[in-house]
């Protein structure tokens, strides 16, 4: 996820387009820059770092004029750094681009372009976008970019700039956000209202595939056939705090409602029917993966969390033996790394000082890594031999929601792999999987569209000292994050607990009214699971059930309801998989119980958003 802005009226774009694009920093802050447009020239400045770092490196540029682009950028190919930071431009210095989101095709569109005689600089997919403009380019900057974006697969928003057409700056998107606003002083775009709020509150909002053309006095709306669309604006009324959070109360909100688009987004080029699963930046050769004898799966927090789940994942897909480790325990129990281990590093920021250390001491015992990262560039990913990232998009709440679901679909695609060339699944069965992941955005959607028990359970509980969360298998991995969840927000102590192991003395804790989340939602394990929930009923104990619908049903009459106060059931979906939608629903009780408490959901009490610390 990153920002753009563009700016075109009666004022100097260049401090407009900094001012806006540091009320974006929150979509994206590893790299930034500007491109102006003055007296026949498209000045550009950009470059690694903050949008301070930009402003420091502008003082010594001449950027004045009154039309530009901006961006923020949140790297997913190519590392930040000067060169692949935004705006890119077309070698011939005739159009300027920035852009936010995935061009899936963007190998095949560089080789074509290659081919043509255009040369690249960068290692992003984004600078196929100027030359493949300036390649259509032949006097309407309108006609090439509507030809460009029809050979462009993935998601766009894009602010575009030509050198000899200066009265105007070219928008589209698909899948990525974009809004144009309107004031008295000159037009604006964006990837959100927040970042020009304090000039305009008249904004349009453009459609998928829709060509925005936008002067200093004039927006006109274009179909892709270029004829005309009539749009309203739409006044806005929010804050701009309240803006920056897409008009959510909190960042953890906003981030819990973007997993169906962070699932999508991290399965993007790699999960695609019909087509066997690929990495991009994958270097691992066909034989080492045949010759992996032993896995170790390491990291901290919600990320540990995720491997939990992983190992699950790996085992059942591939039959290689899956071991999980706390990185602050696995460093110093002087771990027995056979020949042909291969450790995963699973951490959202890739800074995590116990993260780092584990894989250190594995990869000095000859382990490989392949670290799985939401931050590109990052020490962990620079440091492994192999890197998948997540593409959840920035992470601002402290408290981890997508990057966990990420986590766990980047696994999901890796031991697909694995699968696929061990040959442990058979090709109808990956297919299978790959079918169900793909649904998975859609009923991730459904379930954010039930939030009243959540609510009301939240409601009668949020009073309470102690809770406990209980499964089995992968519901006892999914139990974990749930207590983490609540216990780092609302300050409530959680227990997460095998539901087998509860009699073996955890058990003399419940009593009358003690609130128990029991997660009963892998299919094999549910009657033992009923069981163990009627251990707590019996004692009193007041229990929220999470259950499955039936496959292809909208219900679920497995015996959890009636032997619990509440039921939530997510849609069904492979028993893998099931963690992916679970922990939505513990996301959203975990949030509204926090609420209620009057807590900082976004910056809790002693913690901090990366332990870059021992
Ligand atoms: C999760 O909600 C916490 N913020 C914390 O446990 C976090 O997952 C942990 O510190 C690991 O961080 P990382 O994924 O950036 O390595």
């Amino acid at each position: 996820m990153c920002g753009i802005v563009g700016y075109i009226g009666s004022s100097q774009a260049a401090p407009l387009l900094i001012d806006s694009l540091k009320r974006l920093e929150y979509r994206g802050y590893d790299s930034a820059g500007i491109s102006v447009f003055n007296q026949g020239v498209l000045n550009t400045v950009k470059c690694k770092g903050r949008i301070s770092v930009l402003e420091e490196k502008m003082s010594s540029q001449d950027l004045s004029g009154l039309a530009g682009i901006g961006h923020t950028r949140w790297a997913t190919h190519g590392e930040p750094s000067d060169v692949n930071s935004h705006p890119h431009t077309s070698p011939s210095g005739r159009i300027s681009v920035v852009h936010n989101g995935i061009i899936e095709n963007y190998q095949a569109l560089r080789a074509y372009l290659i081919s043509k005689g255009y040369t690249f600089t960068s290692e992003t997919d984004t600078e196929v976008i100027p030359h493949l403009i300036d390649y259509y380019y032949k006097g309407s900057i309108t006609e090439a970019v509507s030809k460009a974006v029809s050979k462009m697969e993935g998601s766009y928003a894009l602010g575009v700039l030509a050198r000899d057409e200066p009265d105007k700056i070219v928008a589209v998107r698909k899948d990525s956000p974009l809004v144009i606003g309107t004031s008295d002083k000159g037009n604006f775009l964006a990837s959100d209202v927040s970042a020009f709020l304090p000039y305009s509150r008249l904004v349009y909002y453009s459609d998928d595939n829709e060509l925005a053309v936008i002067r200093g006095d004039s927006i006109e709306f274009l179909s892709a056939e270029g004829d005309p669309i009539p749009k309203t604006p739409v006044e806005i009324t929010w804050s701009v705090d309240a803006a920056e959070k897409g008009g959510y109360e909190h960042f953890m909100l906003k981030e819990i409602h973007e997993q169906p688009k962070a699932i999508r987004d991290t399965m993007a080029s790699r999960i695609v029917a019909g087509s066997p699963v690929a990495f991009e930046s994958l270097k691992l050769s066909e034989d080492g993966i045949k010759s992996v004898e032993k896995i170790f799966i390491v990291a901290c927090g919600t990320a540990y969390h995720a491997g939990v789940v992983g190992r699950t994942i790996i085992e059942k897909m591939t039959g290689i033996p899956v071991e999980t480790d706390i990185a602050s325990e696995f460093r110093y129990r002087d771990p027995i790394i056979p020949k042909n281990a291969l450790m995963i590093v699973i951490s959202q920021s890739g800074e995590t000082a116990d993260t780092l250390a584990a894989m250190r001491e594995a990869k000095r015992k000859g382990a490989s890594i392949l670290a799985i990262t939401n931050v590109v560039g990052s020490s962990v990913a620079r440091e492994a031999d192999n890197v998948i990232h997540t593409w959840a998009g920035p992470e601002i709440a402290v408290a981890s929601t997508k990057a966990y679901v990420t986590q766990i679909i980047a696994i999901l695609a890796f031991g697909l792999y694995l699968a696929q060339i061990r040959g442990s699944m058979s090709e109808e069965e990956i297919e299978s999987v790959k079918g169900e992941m793909l649904n998975l955005p859609e009923k991730a959607e459904a379930v954010l569209s039930q939030k009243e028990t959540l609510q009301k359970f939240a409601a009668q509980t949020y009073n309470h000292r102690d809770m406990f969360y209980l499964g089995r298998g992968l519901d006892y991995a999914l139990a974990m994050e749930g207590a983490l969840k609540l216990k780092e927000i609302s300050y409530i102590h959680t227990e997460s607990y095998a539901g087998g192991e509860l009699k073996h003395g955890t058990i003399a804790l419940i009593e009358s009214g003690t609130v128990v989340i029991a997660l009963a939602t892998q299919e094999s394990l549910r009657e033992k699971m009923i069981s163990n929930i009627k251990e707590v009923t019996t004692r009193g104990a007041n229990v929220l059930g999470f259950t499955i619908n039936k496959q292809g049903e909208n219900f679920s009459d497995d015996g959890v309801a009636s032997v619990v106060t509440a039921t939530f059931s997510i849609p069904w979906t492979q028993p893998l998989l099931v963690p992916v939608l679970a922990v939505i629903p513990l996301q959203l009780f975990a949030y509204y119980v926090a609420v209620l408490r009057g807590c900082d959901v976004d910056k809790p009490r002693n913690l901090a958003k990366s332990v870059t610390v021992e």
